[in-house]
């Protein structure tokens, strides 16, 4: 197990975009496994690597099963029905805010070994997933609030406040 630092608002690193990855190696694979231990620890709902300072495409999500799905050189290829949702992140502790998502949102992507996937995520997941490729492309969410709110709106929101 290896946790990794993570990289807070005010770095600038979290607003640049990450470069493909083109090595599927053993790197990439401790990367993941680094990323994997270090939501766990953290208690977040997804993770992309350039929240742990590396700039590479390559996030992971937690899925309502409670496995993680690992993303690499993820895109979202549909996506439906805007809703307002509460979000929160990782590398911004203690902010919250209101934020437009898909309800629905299809993503390919590579696994560890390079092979392309399709995953569908609903609600929370699919949120999720455009918030971990928003890191990739700099995006943070704070640019997209269009509400900020506190803890208890968070949880009267959604019924939890894990982390994206
Ligand atoms: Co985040």
């Amino acid at each position: 197990m290896a946790l990794r630092k993570l990289v807070y608002d005010g770095d600038s690193i979290l607003l640049k975009k990450s470069r493909p990855v083109t090595a599927f190696d053993a790197r990439l694979h401790t990367l993941l496994d680094d990323l994997r231990d270090t939501l766990i620890e953290a208690e977040g709902a997804g993770l992309a690597a350039p929240q742990v300072g590396v700039l590479r495409r390559a996030a992971i999500v937690l899925l309502p099963d409670g496995e993680f799905a690992e993303l690499i050189n993820p895109e979202i290829i549909a996506s439906d029905n805007i809703e307002e949702g509460a979000e929160g992140c990782l590398s911004f502790p203690n902010i919250w805010g209101v934020v437009p998502r898909p309800l629905h949102a299809t993503v390919r992507a590579q696994n560890r070994h390079g092979e392309f996937f399709e995953l569908s995520g609903e609600g929370i997941t699919a949120r999720a997933l455009c918030h971990e490729i928003d890191h990739l492309n700099g995006v943070v969410f704070t640019s997209l609030v269009t509400r900020f709110i506190d803890a208890d709106e968070v949880i009267a929101m959604r019924g939890g406040g894990e982390d994206e």
